[in-house]
């Protein structure tokens, strides 16, 4: 679809001071925009390796002063869960991250890795000799449905963590931040890649926060302090390595995800988002109350406002937004930044598109996790004749 000069210019005058294009001081870094690319796995990092498609596929959505996550990214052999998601463990993943960082870095993006640990998401043939995976908990995760497929996903009967193996864990998450970091010097020493802790849907840090899922009786276990522990430690362990105004971490309190519930999701994101002001990480990510699960939205009168309010570093917000709302939000005040998920999976130039009023490209559910490097991942069509 062409647009005219005329109409261009003037879809531009009108749409200037769209909020979500305004730029924003994030820490040291001067975002162009307000609009995040946040993590999307997409399982082409065949055996656990990232591969070069991936740098087509983040440089497409990179722009200078963008701000991108990149898919979850697992910290050890036993944190994976699914068939070719990207590691950050070994030296061959930190040299295969190598040269994506630097296509993002290329277009001057703000890259950060999402380090991620599935705990009991996961089956006996994923984890080293086939052992139970680790959790919160020894109860098992039910049979979960999935979005491509008939087939519910299952689950292995997972090993509760002793108390006094905790501190290897926390350990894990803090060498792959510094992986992180490894995998970002390549050419410059100041264009790094950032760590952003996965805190949300489910996982092992949730397994630990939700009390649904923990019912431990030690220090990690019980009152609402307990059950962050963990994900404090985390936060307090990657920070030190790395510094806290390069931290970033994700939570969703009222998601359901994983069976992930917890009986007061509000008291959780609050006493989360005021723990977090101690140790003056960079940024909070949290998923919108109206996303349980990680396709369907819905209304609901619950609000991140409290976590909004509570958090004194950027705050971003995730879940079913679009441009209007996304506009209404930055406006109100209600957030500092947005992330637009499944609008950058299949619209690379987004931003742009957002800016001149452009019809955006619809997303191809089926093709998310297809195990092809081009379809439904690299092959998404930029606008023509806005140059
Ligand atoms: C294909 C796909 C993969 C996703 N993978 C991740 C992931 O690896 N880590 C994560 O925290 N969230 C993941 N999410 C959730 C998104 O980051 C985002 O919160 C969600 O899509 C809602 O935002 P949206 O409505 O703008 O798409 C994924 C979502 C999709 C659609």
């Amino acid at each position: 679809m062409g647009h005219s000069v005329e109409t261009v210019q003037q879809e531009v005058e009108q749409t200037a001071t769209m909020p979500v294009l305004t730029p924003y001081k994030m820490g040291k870094f001067n975002l162009s925009y307000r609009m995040v690319m946040p993590p999307m796995t997409r399982q082409r990092s065949w055996n656990n390796i990232p591969q070069p498609h991936a740098a087509i596929y983040y440089s497409h959505r990179a722009a200078n002063g963008g701000l991108i996550i990149s898919e979850a990214t697992v910290i050890s052999e036993a944190g994976r869960g699914y068939k070719d998601t990207p590691g950050i463990w070994s030296k061959e993943q930190v040299e295969a991250w190598k040269p994506i960082v630097d296509a993002v870095h290329a277009k001057g993006g703000i890259f950060f890795c999402q380090i991620w640990h599935v705990g009991r998401a996961s089956t006996y043939e994923y984890q080293p000799n086939g052992q139970p995976p680790i959790s919160s908990t020894s109860n098992v995760l039910k049979p979960q449905v999935q979005a491509n497929s008939e087939e519910p996903a299952k689950f292995s009967p997972p090993r509760r963590l002793a108390t006094e193996e905790i501190p290897q864990v926390v350990n894990e998450y803090r060498l792959a931040a510094r992986n992180a970091m490894e995998a970002g010097k390549f050419l410059s020493p100041f264009n790094n890649f950032y760590a952003r802790i996965h805190g949300a849907h489910g996982y092992l840090l949730d397994q630990f926060m939700k009390d649904h899922i923990n019912d431990r009786t030690d220090q990690y276990g019980g009152s609402l302090e307990n059950r962050c522990r963990f994900a404090l430690e985390v936060v307090e362990a990657v920070a030190n390595e790395i510094r806290a105004d390069r931290v970033g971490l994700r939570l969703s309190p009222y998601a359901t995800y994983l069976d992930s519930g917890d009986s007061d999701p509000t008291a959780l994101g609050v006493y989360m988002a005021e723990s977090l002001n101690k140790y003056d990480i960079l940024y909070c990510h949290m998923v919108e109350p109206r996303m349980k699960l990680s396709e369907e939205s819905f209304e609901t009168t619950e609000s991140l406002l409290p976590m909004r309010k509570a958090f004194k570093g950027t705050f971003i917000v995730a879940g079913g937004y679009d441009k209007e709302d996304g506009n209404k939000a930055v406006a109100e005040n209600r957030t500092d930044l947005v992330s637009f998920g499944r609008l950058f999976l299949s619209n690379p130039d987004l931003p742009k598109r957002f800016e001149l009023n452009a019809p955006l490209t619809k997303h191809n559910r089926s093709t998310y996790c297809e195990p092809d490097p081009v379809v439904g991942y690299t092959d998404y069509p930029f606008l023509e004749n806005t140059a």
